[in-house]
């Protein structure tokens, strides 16, 4: 560069040559103008002043040349040897002139001697040593995207300290997709640049645009300096929000808790900060329904349960959901939520009709209550199966959907069961099924169908003759199963003939207390026993009523005193028994005979001697009579011989009897006539002797005949009570007066009569009895304990 400017150089020299000479004419004085570029090195030439100012260099010496500077700054320097000016320093142009133009340097050189000014000018030329450059390496700009095109954004200048072409001259934008640039000039001639918005921003497409602007100066070779603009777009809230679909489904059950999330809708806005920020809500258009039972969340657009679902009301619901951002842009979907049921009802039992109580003696089928099972939730759910235990004699029929019948299945009886308690059972088919149970409590009533029931078939009271009258002999009892009226017993005598007599006459019965009363009073001697029949009866319609036999057996008392049949007591005749002289030891006189009405103990007679003329020859037999000598009879014993014995019965307290007995002691009947005549010591009998023998042969006849008699009337009453018993069936025993069965057997004595007894002996003594077996046909078994058969002989 510096071999180029030579050339140049030397040219101008030669122009300011000729300038030098035309104003140097007769003065001293001469101008001289030099042009260099700056830049150059310390020591270029700038000027050969003793060509140009014609000095040689004896002149400059000898004048002592020098340069002479207003400032004091020395850039040129003059070498007086060579007579050239050289620069002392680089010279930049830019720090010299800034933009002053043409930048020039002006110094004197003076040479004394005489003395010569010679000014000189040097003009420093601009190289192109500077680029354009800008203050910043870059810069920002926030463009909103909703910036309209046209809109312009000025740039900042470039600055090029060099001047003229050397200086900015253009500027350049790039890319120029939505941006071009304008170079201006402002009215002082410096340029400045803009920029301009040719297409629209989107943000959402692009966020940010890197340009570069680079600025040319016009030097040879150009040069260049560029910052980069970086345009920032701004969100403008241009998008609305978009739900991510535009319509949601989603089943929830029915059972769903409060605050179970639903779903989350959720939608996006292609904006960004605060243009993004997204709300939900409802929108309007959603029932009322729906925005009482669901909740949004308005920030997570979380849709919560906010209520009770219940899928028996509303199966479904349609919930219309709006986003929303800040600007107030917004976009709506649809939210359908379906309900699925769940098994949360449990059936209902209503009763529609219940018969209660039911007769006992209802037929079966018969239809006791109406029900109605409705269960609200559907499908399996809501298929309902009703139930009852199975143990119960009723049965459930399905009659049609959801009703049914509770009907019974067996017959029934009040008096095992009174009253059922049913609990009826209705379960659905859910998972897990639902229950309920309904309990009802089904009272049966009575009928009468039950009669009363005496404990036993047949009793046996006992009263004791002579009881007093209205006495209360027994009490019969009889129970019903059945209740109120049904089971109110009275008791009545069913009436019927006891002996010929009525029964009520004998007889009578409480009808409440089923006490059995004697009306009169007994006498065991004329009956022994007889049965009546009392009926119980309830209350009911038709009465049912049954009967129990009472055999009331009449106990004896002792109440009769024996009675001597033999030998016969007369006060006026005289009787007596004949023993031989020859008569041996046990000879048997004769016996004492004598009956007792009574029976049993109280009958059971017993014999003693009281009285004997000679007590050493007799005894009589304790339990039979017989009178028996107990020695040999002598000489010495007196004909005549009197016996007193008493005869007793058994009964407490005892009754007895005494009789008289006269006995003979003589070979011959007139020994005893003789003695008789002394024995009697009567005049009466001593005259009438003959009378006596007479009576004597008469009673004995007559006491045979009476014998005859006797036997001929029992006979004829077991005839007549064997005949009764076939009238009366047997139920009404005859009973003799005169019990004593004579029946001869003969043999072993002079006069023979049996008398066949039983004894039953008991522990209860009140039960004791002796009874005569042949005399009484007996109907009845004998409940005794032990019984023990003995036989009495009675001689005559
Ligand atoms: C809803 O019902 C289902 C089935 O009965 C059961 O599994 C579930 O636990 C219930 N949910 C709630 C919240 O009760
Ligand atoms: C029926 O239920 C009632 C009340 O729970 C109870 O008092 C009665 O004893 C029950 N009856 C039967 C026959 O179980
Ligand atoms: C109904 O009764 C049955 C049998 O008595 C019993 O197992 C069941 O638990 C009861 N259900 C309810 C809901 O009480
Ligand atoms: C008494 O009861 C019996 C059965 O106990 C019966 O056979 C009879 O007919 C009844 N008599 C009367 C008169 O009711």
């Amino acid at each position: 560069m510096e071999s180029n400017s030579r050339p140049e150089l030397l040219f101008q020299s030669t122009w300011l040559v000729l300038f030098v000479c035309l104003c140097g004419a007769g003065l001293a004085r001469a101008q001289v103008r030099y042009s260099i570029p700056e830049e150059m090195a310390k020591g270029s030439l700038v000027g050969n002043i003793m060509e140009d100012l014609g000095l040689d260099v004896k002149r400059l010496k000898s004048g002592r040349a020098r340069i002479f500077t207003e400032d004091s700054s020395e850039y040129v320097g003059l070498n007086a040897d060579k007579g050239t000016l050289v620069l002392k320093e680089r010279i930049d142009r830019e720090e010299l002139c800034a933009q002053v133009s043409p930048c020039s340097l002006h110094f004197q050189i003076i040479v004394e001697n005489p003395m010569e000014l010679h000014r000189i000018d040097v003009e420093i030329l601009d190289i192109n040593d500077n680029a354009p450059a800008f203050e910043r390496k870059e810069i920002r700009f926030e463009i909103s995207e909703s910036a309209p095109p046209g809109a312009r954004f000025s740039l900042d200048s470039a600055k090029d300290p060099d001047v003229a072409i050397n200086t900015l001259q253009t500027y350049l934008l790039n890319p120029t997709d939505h941006f071009k640039w304008n170079t201006l000039s402002r009215p002082d001639g410096t340029k400045y640049v803009e920029m301009v918005l040719q297409i629209a921003l989107d943000r959402e497409k692009q966020e940010e645009h890197k340009l570069i602007l680079t600025a040319y100066d016009g030097g040879t070779p150009q040069k260049s300096g560029s910052v980069k603009v970086n345009v920032i777009v701004l969100d403008a809230n241009d998008n609305s929000p978009v739900f991510s679909k535009s319509l949601y489904r989603v089943t929830l059950p029915e059972n769903a808790s409060k605050a179970t999330i639903v779903l989350r809708v959720s939608a996006t806005d292609a904006d960004q900060g605060a243009n993004d920020e997204v709300t939900y809500s409802f929108s309007r258009s959603t029932g009322s329904s729906a925005s009482s039972v669901f909740n949004i969340d308005t920030f997570s657009g979380d849709i919560t349960v906010n209520g009770m679902l219940d899928y028996e009301k509303v199966k479904h619901y349609e919930i219309d959901v709006e986003a929303t951002d800040k600007g107030g842009l917004t976009d709506t979907s649809k939210v359908l939520v379906g309900i699925t049921d769940v098994n949360d009802n449990a059936p209902v039992i209503s009763i529609i009709s219940f018969s209660n109580p039911i007769p006992e003696d209802s037929a079966p089928e018969t239809v006791i209550a109406m029900l109605n099972i409705k269960d609200l939730d559907s499908g399996k759910n809501g298929q309902v199966k009703c139930s009852i235990s199975p143990d119960l004699p009723f049965r459930i029929k399905s009659s049609s959907t959801n009703f049914y019948s509770l009907v019974s299945d067996q017959a029934l009886d009040r008096e095992t069961v009174s009253e059922y308690n049913i609990t009826i059972t209705a379960a659905d088919d859910g998972s897990p099924s639902f229950s309920t149970n309904k309990t009802v409590t089904l009272k049966i009533s009575d009928v009468n169908d039950n009669a009363p029931l005496f404990p036993r078939q047949s009793y046996t009271a006992y009263v004791f003759e002579n009881n007093s009258p209205g006495m209360s002999i027994f009490s019969v009892k009889a129970s019903d199963k059945d209740s109120g009226n049904n089971a109110h017993i009275s008791y009545l005598l069913d009436d019927y003939q006891v002996n010929g007599l009525s029964a009520s006459a004998c007889i009578s019965v409480n009808a409440e207390s089923g006490a059995i009363l004697a009306v009169r009073s007994f006498d065991f001697e004329q009956i022994k026993e007889f049965k009546i029949r009392v009926k119980a009866q309830d209350g009911g319609s038709p009465p049912l009523s049954s009967n129990v036999t009472v055999k009331i057996m009449i106990q004896d008392q002792n109440d009769n005193a024996p009675q001597v049949l033999y030998p016969v007591q007369t006060s006026s005749s005289l009787v007596a028994e004949m023993v031989p002289r020859s008569a041996d030891v046990g000879y048997l006189v004769t016996k004492v005979v004598a009956v007792d009405v009574d029976s049993g103990q109280n009958a059971w007679l017993s014999y003693k001697l009281q009285k004997a003329t000679d007590r050493a020859l007799f005894e009589v037999g304790l339990q039979n009579g017989e009178i028996r000598t107990i020695r040999q009879v002598n000489d010495k014993d007196a004909v005549k011989q009197r016996l007193t014995v008493v005869v007793e019965d058994n009964g407490q307290p005892s009754r007895s009897a005494t009789v008289n007995v006269n006995v003979a002691v003589a070979d011959s009947f007139p020994e005893v006539l003789s003695e008789f005549t002394d024995f009697t010591r009567d005049k009466e009998y001593n005259d009438n002797l003959t009378f006596y023998l007479v009576l004597a042969l008469a009673v004995v006849s007559f006491l045979f005949i009476v014998s005859i008699i006797a036997i001929l009337s029992v006979k004829c009453y077991r005839w007549r009570r064997e005949h009764m018993f076939y009238k009366s069936n047997g139920n009404l025993p005859v009973i003799p007066s005169y019990p004593p069965l004579y029946a001869d057997v003969g043999g072993t004595g002079t006069l023979k009569h049996v008398f066949n007894y039983e004894v039953c002996g008991t522990t209860d003594p009140r039960k004791s009895d002796m009874k005569y077996i042949k005399g009484i046909k007996d109907d009845q078994g004998c409940s005794f304990d032990k019984c023990v058969d003995f036989t009495v002989f009675l001689s005559c």
